[in-house]
C-alpha cells in the first residue's frame, strides 16, 4: 500500500497557542479500536487514510488498550510497517495519569511514575522521543513543582518536545503555568481537556486562561464519545452492537443516552442536515469554531469513519442563528 503525496494539498495547520508548532484541526487518537484485539489491518488503514489526508498527529497514552500498553504496541507495529520512514512528519503524543501498573508508583503525577512511564512507552512505540507528553490528570496530593518538574527533566533530555497538561480546570492550571514560570521550567504547550456540545466546561473555566498564557488547546471527545452522530438515534435499535455503548467497558455508558438526549441529538442532527453535514461533522466544525481551540482529537473504528469527519473541515462556519439553536439545545452552563 502506497501513501499518497498529496497529503498537504488540502489540509490547513492551525497554531497551538503562541508556539510554534501547527497542528492539524482534526487529530486522531487510539484510545478505543486499536487494543490488543483489534483488527490490525483496519487499524493500519485507519492510521494511513489520516495521514493520507494530512492529519500529521496521533495521540495516545500509556493505558490505552486493553488491555493497557497495546495501543501503544500497536501504533509501534504501524510505524514500523508503514509511517516510521516519515517520523519527521508526525506529532505523537502519549501521557501518564492513571493507573498503569500496581504499587504506589503506577499512577498519578510523582516523577517516579511519569518518568518510568515515558521510559516505557517509547520502548512500546520504538520511538527515542514523543512529540508531545502529557500529564494525564491533574494529581491534587503532588506538588505540582515535582510533576512539572519531570515533564521538564523529560523535555531537557529530549525524551519529548513539548509538555503538555490534561483535564487540569481553570484554577489549577493558573496554578501550573505559575508554577512552570516562577521555577524557570519547560513551557506547557498544550492543554488537552474534554470539550463538545454536552461537555462545555472550558468556555467559563479555562479558554481565557490558555489565552493569557498561550497555550494551545486540543479538545477531546468532540463528538461526546459517539453519542454526537446519528449512532444511537435508530429507535429500534437504540445501543446497536457495533457502538462503544455496547463494549464491555462502555464510554459512553448506555444510562447516558436517554430519551431526552436522543430528542435532543435528533434537533442537532436536523440543524446539521440543514448545513448540508453530518451529525458527527457539525458536531466537531463547533468545537473549532474558536481560534483558541487549536484541533480536536476524534476516536474511530474504521476509516469510513475518518473520512466522513476529515469532511467537517469543508464547512467550518455558523451563522449567528446555527449558534444560538445549537445554544438553545445544548445550553452552556457556567460555574455550579
Ligand atoms: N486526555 C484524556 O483524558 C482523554 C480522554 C478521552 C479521550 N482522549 C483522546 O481523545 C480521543 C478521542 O476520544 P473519543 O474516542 O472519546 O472521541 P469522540 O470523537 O468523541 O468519539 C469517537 C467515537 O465516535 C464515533 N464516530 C467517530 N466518527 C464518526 C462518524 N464520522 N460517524 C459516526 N460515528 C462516528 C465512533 O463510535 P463507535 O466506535 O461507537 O462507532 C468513535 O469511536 C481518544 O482516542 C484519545 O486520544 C483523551
Amino acid at each position: 500500500m502506497e501513501l499518497s503525496g498529496d497529503r498537504y494539498e488540502n489540509m490547513t495547520y492551525r497554531r497551538a497557542g503562541t508556539s510554534g508548532l501547527l497542528l492539524p484541526p482534526i487529530i486522531l487518537g487510539l484510545w478505543h479500536h486499536f487494543g490488543g484485539k483489534a483488527d490490525h489491518d483496519n487499524c493500519r488503514e485507519m492510521a494511513r487514510t489520516a495521514f493520507d489526508a494530512g492529519v500529521t498527529h496521533f495521540d495516545l497514552a500509556n493505558n490505552y488498550g486493553p488491555p493497557p500498553g497495546s495501543a501503544e504496541e500497536r501504533f509501534g507495529r504501524i510505524l514500523r510497517e508503514d509511517l516510521g520512514p516519515h517520523r519527521d512528519e508526525l506529532i505523537i503524543s502519549t501521557k501518564a495519569g492513571y493507573r498503569m501498573w500496581p504499587g504506589p508508583y503506577g499512577e498519578w503525577g510523582s516523577k517516579k511514575y511519569l518518568v518510568a512511564s515515558l521510559d516505557q512507552s517509547l520502548k512500546r512505540m520504538g520511538l527515542d522521543y514523543v512529540d508531545i507528553f502529557y500529564s494525564h490528570r491533574p494529581d491534587p496530593n503532588t506538588p505540582l513543582e515535582e510533576t512539572l518538574g519531570a515533564l521538564d527533566q523529560i523535555v531537557r533530555q529530549g525524551k519529548a518536545l513539548y509538555a503538555g497538561v490534561s483535564s487540569y480546570r481553570g484554577a489549577f492550571f493558573v496554578r501550573a503555568m505559575e508554577t512552570a514560570n516562577r521555577h524557570g521550567l519547560a513551557p506547557v504547550t498544550l492543554h488537552q481537556p474534554s470539550y463538545n456540545m454536552l461537555d462545555r466546561w472550558i468556555e467559563w473555566d479555562l479558554l481565557d486562561h490558555v489565552e493569557q498564557y498561550g497555550v494551545g488547546v486540543v479538545v477531546f471527545s468532540p463528538l461526546a464519545q459517539g453519542i454526537l452522530t446519528d449512532k444511537y438515534l435508530d429507535p429500534n435499535n437504540p445501543i446497536p452492537r457495533d457502538s462503544r455503548a455496547a463494549e464491555e467497558t462502555p464510554f459512553p455508558r448506555k444510562e447516558r443516552i436517554t430519551d431526552d438526549l436522543v430528542r435532543r441529538v435528533r434537533q442537532l442532527a436536523d440543524l446539521a442536515r440543514a448545513r448540508g453535514q453530518t451529525t458527527a461533522q457539525m458536531a466537531l466544525a463547533w468545537t473549532l469554531r474558536d481560534p483558541r481551540v487549536t484541533s480536536a482529537i476524534i476516536g474511530a473504528r474504521n476509516p469510513d469513519q475518518i473520512r466522513n469527519c476529515l469532511a467537517a473541515l469543508d464547512n467550518l462556519a455558523f451563522t449567528d442563528q446555527e449558534l444560538k439553536a445549537i445554544d438553545t439545545i445544548c445550553p452552556p452552563a457556567g460555574p455550579a
